[in-house]
């Protein structure tokens, strides 16, 4: 037992600090990151109860400069969540900070802290009566703390933006163990600088999130979805000015789905029965809320659809009869990422580009991959109503994944993101940088912003001991 993990353990209690010292116990649960690609090994994993116990962690550990991973529900993408291979590391994990602190009904506005699980603040919203909108595949086990802590995206964003624009105020821990109380419910206040929105996709490099208070909706009347096949991505993006003109603020939700996408999750989960598939290059899903009623909601999306098929932008499309069949169809969407992951090792990307240049981005880009890499499968899906694709690839049939991601991955990562920023895109729109994209920020972000970006690192943790070595190496 080493001093450290003695304090930790008289300020948390014993049974919340995990370590190595009883050699059967198995902390992969916080040490290996979700893709399986990256399996650090902490000094401790940390599991305070309270914001008080929050800020007596970083103050013991900032007083010996030992260096604090900030977790959720560690679903993160990028390696930015789990510990380095050093055993130096502390994982400091929200797990145990899940209350529901406050609802205010007439403020809209419901204030959680930072380890609830996203799931569960959608439903706390839901039993008041109100729609909290962020969703996003892992939201069984992500936490809102990771959200904010990635300023996550996710499937409402064209509607209702990401969890940067549904957070009005924060309760953080800084790097020197300080509670900064910034629970606002305020929807204006211009006294100075924003830490807010500073803190939000600092990916736990500037500070640990304890609790945040965020934005409330109205449920809407009546939710439909549909799934309609397209001829071409320029085709996909003429539906979306389509949906924008007749659905207006209706519109919460546009995915694009490739077919190899989708032929993975039919290889993977049959049960699933994806529809339209076989026939097309493209599938487009599609959520309209109304706040009138299920008729309305329905007449529009039919004459939209009309409308489309008439300007040959759609070929075919199912409405979703009943909650059921919609949630059947979100379901498909959502299996992507498990199903590419069932396929084997891939390379991800979550990249932006202006969704009126997507087509010839797409069109570009797939001729140069398939030039350079033979035999390259590409897994397009994503968020096209943000102009945001996750422009996959998946290793080579029959080809050994470790070795392509050795000898392949930084080719792949050069082509595409040198792509991206002839198209003004960003190389990353969701997942952020963590440890994986690194080494490529400095290459592709103003030289400028990057600057500024460390000047703000060194203000706030000047002996960087939060999350080192992630955002800014
Ligand atoms: P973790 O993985 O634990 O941590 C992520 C980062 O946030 C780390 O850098 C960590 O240090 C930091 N962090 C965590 N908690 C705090 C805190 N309290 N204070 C400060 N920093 C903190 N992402 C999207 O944006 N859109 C999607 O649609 C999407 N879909 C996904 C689907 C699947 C199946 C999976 C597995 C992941 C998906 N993700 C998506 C990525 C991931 O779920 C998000 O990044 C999520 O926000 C991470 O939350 P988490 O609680 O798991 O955070
Ligand atoms: C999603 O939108 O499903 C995830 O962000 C995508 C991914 O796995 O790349
Ligand atoms: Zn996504």
């Amino acid at each position: 037992m080493t001093a450290l993990t003695d304090t930790l353990r008289q300020i948390c209690g014993a049974a919340h600090v995990l370590t190595h010292e009883d050699p059967t116990t198995d902390l992969s649960a916080w040490e290996l990151d979700w893709r399986k690609r990256i399996r650090g090994r902490a000094l401790a994993v940390v599991r305070p109860g309270s914001t008080t116990e929050v800020a007596a962690v970083v103050k013991a550990c900032a007083a010996l400069k030992t260096s604090i991973v900030p977790q959720g529900g560690n679903t993160g993408l990028v390696v930015g969540g789990v510990p380095d291979a050093s055993g130096t590391q502390i994982v400091l994990s929200l797990g145990r900070m899940q209350a529901v602190r406050a609802i205010d009904p007439a403020n809209l506005t419901i204030t959680v802290e930072a380890g609830c699980v996203l799931q569960n603040l959608q439903a706390a919203a839901e039993a008041a009566g109100f729609l909290f909108p962020l969703s996003l595949g892992a939201e069984g086990s992500c936490t809102i703390g990771g959200n904010l802590g990635t300023n996550a995206g996710g499937t409402q964003v064209v509607r209702y933006g990401n969890t940067r624009e549904l957070c009005l105020g924060l309760e953080v821990v800084n790097a020197q163990g300080e509670i900064w109380h910034g629970l606002t419910g305020l929807r204006k206040d211009n006294t100075g600088y924003d830490l807010r929105n500073l803190m939000i996709g600092s990916e736990g490099t500037l500070g640990v999130i304890t609790a945040a208070t965020l934005k409330l909706y109205p449920q809407p009347a009546a939710q439909l979805t549909a799934w309609a096949a397209v001829p071409s991505m320029q085709a996909a993006v003429d539906l979306l000015g389509l949906a924008h003109q007749r659905l207006g603020p209706g519109l919460t939700g546009f995915e694009v789905m490739g077919q190899f996408a989708l032929s993975l999750v039919d290889k993977h989960y049959p049960q699933l029965r994806v529809p339209l598939w076989k026939e097309t290059p493209w599938c487009v899903l599609l959520e309209n809320s109304d706040s009138e009623n299920e008729a309305h909601a329905r007449g529009q999306f039919e004459s939209l659809l009309e409308a489309a098929l008439d300007a040959g932008c759609v070929t075919d499309a199912v409405v979703a009869e009943n909650l059921t069949q919609a949630r059947g169809l979100w379901h498909i969407r959502e299996s992507i990422t498990l199903a590419q992951a069932e396929e084997g090792l891939n390379i991800k990307h979550d990249i932006s580009i202006p969704v009126s240049r997507i087509p010839d981005f797409v069109a570009e880009t797939d001729a140069l991959l398939a030039q350079h890499i033979p035999g390259v499968r590409l897994v397009d899906f994503g968020h096209l109503g943000d102009g945001n694709l996750h422009y996959n690839v998946q290793v080579p049939e029959g080809a050994d994944g470790q070795a392509f991601l050795r000898d392949c991955e930084d080719q792949v990562n050069t082509l595409v993101f040198d792509q991206v920023k002839r198209f003004e895109g960003s190389i990353s729109a969701e997942h952020g940088v963590g440890e994986l994209k690194v080494g490529k920020l400095p290459l592709y972000k103003d030289p400028t912003a990057l600057a500024m970006m460390r000047a703000v690192k060194k203000a706030l943790d000047p002996h960087n001991i939060m999350n080192p070595g992630r955002v800014l190496g």
